[in-house]
């Protein structure tokens, strides 16, 4: 038994802020950020926390796999932007959808948070552990930016997709992922501090810092390695891959692992120009939007990949 994406949903809050919108308060401008990034929008909530967020794709999801939330046995929500230390966003998902047979717990592992949580459920599924899941990469790291730091701030949207996962004969053939914890200067975002009355100061809360330039360095390298990886291990020839998803960070990172991998650009789908950067949950919101309008064919072969803060990685190679 493997694991199959059997349901698929997205959601992005309402508001769209574009690159012109942001020179109001900063030094940029929308040429400089669409040719060195690709992103021409992203969503922003003012109102809506992570969980809020999930919980509609979720809803999503589910109408689209047709399931009932009872039937769901585990719940991952793949998130670098809780709307609280504790309980999970996950426990708030299964709550509000009603998958009371659920266990629910929250996974951070940036960017790759998604694929990371793919690999988790194909685990427990190839185990016989659990037949149904729900998994969700959800943001909103508006929250964490510094938009002062225009070398930042202009890359990142909020947004959520989820996945109904089902164990069944065909889907997932591998995932690969993996973690160098010695980089993990390179992209950070510092939680409450120590500080209190014993400590003698105050409690703070950080912003998300980023060495672009280090994390560039690492996706161009990284991206065409983990999927050259997963192709040789499955054994599968790249032209019989239909779409590689990658990670939406930046255009140019997707450009260069098209020219690494000598694949075209057109099996490389690109959303980053209307959502940004939305970290775990990029690769779902992609994948939503192909299942829609009509782009994923049942039986094609996808290559998911992503890359984040840790530094992680991850990949997963999987029929549709
Ligand atoms: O999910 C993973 C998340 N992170 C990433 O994927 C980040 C990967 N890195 C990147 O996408 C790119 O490194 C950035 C888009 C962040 C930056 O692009 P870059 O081509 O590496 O630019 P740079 O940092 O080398 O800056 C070039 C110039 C600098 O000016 P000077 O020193 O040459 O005068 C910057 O100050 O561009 C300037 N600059 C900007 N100008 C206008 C930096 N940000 C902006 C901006 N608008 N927003």
């Amino acid at each position: 038994m493997t694991a199959r994406i059997i349901g698929i949903g997205a959601y992005a809050p309402e508001q769209v802020v574009t690159n012109q919108d942001l020179t109001k308060f900063l030094d940029t401008n929308d040429a400089w950020i669409r040719e060195r990034t690709g992103i021409g929008a992203r969503h922003v909530s003012t109102s809506e926390g992570t969980s809020a967020l999930a919980t509609e794709a979720a809803k999503r999801a589910i109408a689209d796999a047709g399931i009932s939330p009872e039937e769901i046995e585990i719940v991952i929500v793949a998130t670098s932007s809780p709307d609280r230390a504790f309980p999970s966003a996950a426990a708030d998902v299964q709550g509000a959808i009603g998958a009371k047979h659920a266990v629910a717990f929250d996974i951070t592992a940036a960017c790759s948070g998604f694929i990371y949580a793919l690999h988790i459920v194909q685990g427990f599924i190839q185990a016989g552990i659990y037949k149904t899941a729900l998994i969700i990469g959800a943001e909103t790291l508006s929250k964490v930016l510094d938009w002062t730091d225009r070398s930042s701030c202009i890359l990142f949207g909020d947004g959520a997709g989820a996945a109904v996962v089902r164990a069944d004969e065909t889907g997932v053939v591998k995932t690969l992922v993996g973690s160098d914890g010695t980089k993990n200067d390179v992209l950070y975002c510092q939680a409450r501090s120590l500080e209190n009355c014993l400590t003698g100061g105050k409690p703070e809360l950080g912003f998300m810092q980023m060495d672009g330039q280090e994390v560039f360095k690492f996706a161009v390298k990284k991206v065409p390695e983990i999927v050259n990886a997963i192709l040789e291990e499955t054994g599968t020839d790249r032209e019989a891959v239909q779409h590689y998803l990658l990670h939406q960070a930046n255009i140019r990172i997707l450009e260069a692992a098209s020219r690494r991998l000598k694949v075209p650009m057109d099996k490389i789908p690109v959303n980053i120009e209307r959502y940004g950067n939305t970290s775990a949950a990029s690769i779902p919101i992609l994948l939503d939007e192909m299942h829609r309008d009509g782009r994923l064919k049942r039986g094609d072969t996808l290559v998911m990949a992503g890359f984040g803060a840790g530094l992680t990685w991850g990949a997963a190679l999987m029929t549709w």
